[in-house]
């Protein structure tokens, strides 16, 4: 693999196959999947269902252009709009895609009163290109990539107050995620939410909710904005949101779409016609039964990860909703646990150095929770 641009720290995982929760390499390793694809394949991997939709579409068309209607993208559009708020969808194909039009919207919402600045929050993720590592409030995704995007200003997560202080009189939107993912799992209080969200209505900034990694029944709603009581007025997903193939979504509110009218934005693999096809029958897959089982599994497993706390001090903190969660431990040894789990078949994410995170498929069993749990006994009584 030398030719690969060395941007990301590989795990010496090849993968042969996966399903459901498993992986396996190459050499005929199993693996226990509790990051699927970093909430990519929230049903599991190469499910029934998704596997068949997209041969089916593969064999009537790949791709055409978005110049000609396809059914599946409207059928889909009206699934988004129906679980989450009367407006409009648009398809992309990334996470970062879906904030840049979200961006590009408030621009454009802004521009008659002369407003265009946009809050953010210090340790969040928004995505890689120049405009989303601009929107990202955390330095180590910036460095060096200079000049960025201007017009964002960073408050604290969690804090109305200092969103308050860093709203001026150019200020015309939030993006919060719900959740925090990559920062580390950093759960937005309920009453921070309410409170920006009345503060938004009032002040005629958008409120736009970055689900990316919260969507699709990951924090046991189908979207995290549902915990809140509030309706954001742009929702960017992503991740699950095509069963396993790259696809992006924005959702704008009604009324707002007058701000992007015909040639205004684009893209020519958005919403490709087999992503779209993968992403509707994985997520209308995700019924009250299957968020119901989210919950209580989260519970469950965050129940145990508990207990170990309270057992060994060298873990600081557990944090998390529904299947998102996050071990925090006091020293910076989030690479040798992974290393640890990795050597004991089971596949997590350090996210931050002293930080393991686990998004596991919906479909993982309590047995399966208890394995990792003891195992991540085993290295803290061996190990820290
Ligand atoms: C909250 C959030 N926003 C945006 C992104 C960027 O998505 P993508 O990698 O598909 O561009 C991510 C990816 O991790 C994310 O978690």
């Amino acid at each position: 693999m030398k030719n690969l641009l060395p941007v990301y720290r590989k795990v010496p995982v090849v993968v042969a196959r996966a399903k459901g929760k498993y992986i396996w390499a190459e050499n005929g390793e199993k693996y226990l999947d509790f990051l699927s694809g970093i909430s990519v394949t929230n049903m599991g991997h190469c499910d029934k269902k998704v596997v068949a939709a997209i041969k089916k579409q593969a064999d009537q068309y790949l791709h055409v252009s978005n110049l000609y209607h396809d059914r599946n993208q409207e059928k889909y559009a009206r699934w988004i709009v129906k679980k989450t708020f009367p407006g409009f969808v648009f398809f992309s194909n990334s996470g970062a895609e879906a904030n840049e039009l979200a961006i590009k919207l408030v621009r454009r919402y802004g521009a008659s009163r002369g407003k265009y600045r946009i809050i953010t929050f210090k340790n969040s993720f928004h995505g890689r290109t120049i405009s989303t590592i601009s929107a990202t409030g955390q330095d180590k995704f910036r460095k060096g990539f200079s000049p960025l995007l201007s017009g964002f200003d960073y408050a604290v997560f969690n804090d109305f107050d200092s969103v308050i202080k860093k709203t001026g009189d150019k200020t015309v939107a939030v993006i919060v995620e719900p959740v925090q993912g990559e920062g580390g799992v950093y759960v937005a209080e309920k009453r921070f939410i309410r409170e920006l969200s009345t503060f938004c209505r009032r002040r005629k900034i958008l409120l736009i909710f970055d689900e990316i990694q919260t969507g699709f029944g990951r924090c046991g709603k189908m979207f995290a904005f549902e915990i809140y009581g509030v309706i954001p007025d742009v929702l960017t997903l992503a991740k699950s949101a095509g069963g396993g193939l790259p696809l992006g979504i924005t959702v704008i509110r009604k009324g707002l779409e007058k701000f992007l009218p015909a040639g205004s934005h684009g893209s020519t693999f958005g919403g490709n016609p087999v992503s779209v096809a993968a992403g509707l029958a994985h997520a209308s897959q995700i019924n009250g039964k299957v968020l119901a089982r989210v919950k209580s599994t989260g519970k469950f497993f965050i129940g145990h990860l508990e207990k170990l706390r309270e057992k060994y001090p060298a873990i600081r903190e557990i944090r998390g909703v529904g299947l998102m969660i996050a071990v925090e431990f006091v020293k910076p040894v989030a690479r040798e646990v992974s290393v640890f789990f990795l050597k004991n078949k089971i596949l997590v994410n350090a996210c931050k150095e002293n930080i393991i995170r686990f998004l596991p498929p919906f479909t993982i069993g309590k047995n399966d929770i208890i394995k990792l749990v003891k195992t991540l006994e085993i290295f803290l009584k061996k190990e820290v």
